[in-house]
């Protein structure tokens, strides 16, 4: 099963939610690969200090190639991505649409891939959206995200629509969720009105352990593992697997 993060809107918590989410599929004895699609790297750069080779680089699918993926813990592989990926963004060939999906076609190696996007619906994120069977979509309750959250689920409709993609969209994570939020109430109680069914009731609070967690590549659920982010990310995995196991949801 293949979940590509999205969102065109950057920093709202993509490339934290797919570091997590692999090391829990991994902590679960599943075989999980992390594929870092944005040119900025910082999945890559949570999973390994010095970066990653060039034959385990996701620049190789836009070259024609497949990437070889570096084992970076227990269960866990990633195909890693720095600005050299940048050089292939404005890549025209419809074939680089596909590339990413060509690919993990073949590997039979993997129950579970873990896709992280930039912040723009561009080739990266099409060519993830394309290859996923779900789009896990985190977002902020900013008066930006009603707005924003509308064209992201029109875009992925379209690509549905457009190449006959099977991507579906598992749900919504509110992310950066301060205790006392009461400014962001109406926000949120908007986003409940439209997609109250895609949104999960776990909720990730902000919280500096999360930060850190990112920044020194350690996950918060082993870095605080009894911290109420931990029990976040705990109870958001619970909700996604048990959401897996259901129907597609749109
Ligand atoms: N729940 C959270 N609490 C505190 N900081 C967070 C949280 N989620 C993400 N961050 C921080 O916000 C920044 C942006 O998050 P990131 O996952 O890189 O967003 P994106 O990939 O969508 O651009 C990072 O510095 C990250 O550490
Ligand atoms: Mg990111």
């Amino acid at each position: 099963m293949r979940i590509a993060l999205a969102n065109q809107k950057g920093g709202v918590g993509k490339t934290t939610l797919a570091f997590h989410l692999a090391n829990l599929f991994a902590g679960d004895g599943r075989s999980v690969l992390a594929v870092d699609l944005d040119p900025q790297g910082n999945l890559t750069s949570c999973f390994v200090r010095s970066g990653v080779q060039a034959v385990n680089h996701a620049a190789v699918l836009f070259q024609g190639g497949f990437p070889e993926p570096v084992r970076v813990a227990e269960h866990l592989d990633l195909v890693g991505a720095d600005s050299v990926l940048s050089r292939y963004e404005d890549h025209s060939a419809t074939d680089g649409l596909y590339a990413v999906g060509t690919w993990l076609g073949r590997d039979s190696e993997h129950d579970c891939v873990i896709l992280d996007t930039p912040p723009a619906m561009g080739l990266f994120t099409r060519s993830a959206l394309l290859a996923a069977d779900y789009a896990l979509i985190p977002a902020d309750v900013s008066w930006f995200a009603l707005k924003g959250l509308a064209d992201l689920i029109a875009s992925i409709d379209k690509l549905r629509t457009t190449y006959s993609a099977r991507v579906s969209v598992l749900g919504i994570v509110l992310n950066n969720i301060q205790e006392r939020q009461s400014f962001a109430q109406e926000t949120w109680a908007e986003l409940d009105d439209v997609y109250g069914r895609l949104l999960f009731k776990t909720t990730i609070p902000e919280s500096v352990r999360v930060r850190e967690s990112v920044s020194q590549g350690i996950p918060v659920t082993r870095l605080d593992s009894g911290g109420k982010p931990a029990a976040a990310y705990r109870r958001l995995y619970k909700e996604i697997t048990e959401r897996l196991e259901q129907t597609p949801t749109i």
